[in-house]
């Protein structure tokens, strides 16, 4: 069956370079039982993300219901329907960050971008992401901008991060 229908119609911002990785991992995957996390996983890698015309060639590709690809991919934290942004900015929810104020830390950095945990600002140029402590617990609370760490974070010090970020 062909499975080109997407390629100029709703492709979006996917290369079909991307396109073409993307079925030669469909093609690995195929015939073999349990392998949709690993598939789709692979798939991210590339890509950079699962919208639903890629879950389309997902389920089409393996011969499995989209009902529960997309059911996968909106379940597990690792999957991301959207785009990511250019700057990914993590704050730790874990319990010591939690008790530490990390939750007014989440709230601030979703005031200052307009956005919520999850989802990724208009011009793609940060996403929000939860996290579930990433072993810093005496420095909490703890927020990460891609690579960097910042330690005991006030909430009133969040937009000046945010500023270095461009
Ligand atoms: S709870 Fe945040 S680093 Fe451990």
């Amino acid at each position: 069956m062909s499975m080109g229908c997407c390629e100029s119609k709703c492709a979006g911002d996917i290369t079909s370079e991307q396109w073409a990785l993307v079925d030669e991992i469909i093609a690995k995957y195929k015939g073999q039982r349990g392998i949709l996390i690993p598939c789709l996983h692979e798939i991210q890698e590339v890509v950079g993300y699962l919208p639903l015309e890629v879950q389309e060639r997902v389920a089409a590709g393996l011969d499995v219901p989209l009902a529960d690809v997309y059911s996968v991919v909106t379940f597990y934290a690792l999957f991301s329907t959207k785009p990511k942004g250019k700057h990914q900015v993590g704050v730790c929810l874990g319990t010591a960050c939690y008790v530490r104020g990390g939750d007014k830390v989440l709230e601030k950095v979703e005031q200052a971008l307009g956005i919520k945990a999850g989802d990724t600002t208009d011009d793609r140029l940060f996403s929000i992401q939860v996290m579930r402590c990433i072993g810093a617990c005496g420095l909490g609370p703890v927020m990460t901008v891609d690579d960097d760490i910042y330690a005991r974070i006030k909430p009133d010090r969040v937009a000046e991060v945010l500023a270095k970020y461009s």
